[in-house]
């Protein structure tokens, strides 16, 4: 595994700063962030079981019964409560990084880890859920290259790539 830092170049090293891990679904975010924050002595959280345990149902269910939209203004203000906390590291959805205000937010208050894996990877792992909105109702091979290409310039922007 390796790491580099963004094109800007910048130290991505800050104490005291949380540790947020962005990338695809299926990039091993939650299982990796785990595992760092034991390795770090920090607190670990999952903005998706955040936004469940806030909404008493399934991320699958949020998005059937009030849409993405509101699912994301949801993921918002979680993030934002999240790293209103102390340092710890934080697993996002797929999708959080993509909004502007969040992105903003993890850039002010953490350090940002781009999780990239290959496509192949992704592929296989989303075979094995079906809870996720944005890679159901059509051909997966063709879903996850539509999320790929809009996302990865914009995961690109987060302090590091690993
Ligand atoms: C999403 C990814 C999911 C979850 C929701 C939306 C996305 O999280 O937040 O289904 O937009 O890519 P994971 O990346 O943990 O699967």
């Amino acid at each position: 595994m390796s790491a580099t830092a963004n094109s800007s170049g910048s130290a991505p090293f800050a104490p005291g700063k949380s540790i947020v891990i962005v990338g695809m679904p299926g990039a091993g975010k939650s299982s990796i962030g785990r595992k760092l924050a034991v390795r770090l002595g920090v607190p670990f959280f999952d903005s998706d079981a955040e936004i469940e345990t806030a909404a008493g149902m399934s991320v699958k269910q949020i998005f059937e019964r009030f849409g993405e939209d509101e699912f994301r203004k949801g993921e918002r203000r979680v993030i934002a409560r999240l790293l209103g906390q102390p340092p710890h590291v934080l697993a996002t959805g797929g999708g959080a990084f993509m909004e502007k205000e969040t992105r903003d937010l993890i850039r002010t208050r953490a350090v940002s880890i781009w999780l990239h894996a290959d496509v192949e990877i992704l592929l296989e792992r989303a075979t094995r859920r079906n809870d996720r909105p944005l890679l159901q109702g059509g051909d997966l091979r063709e879903l996850m290259m539509g999320l790929l290409t809009k996302r990865e310039p914009i995961y690109a922007e987060a302090d590091l790539k690993i």
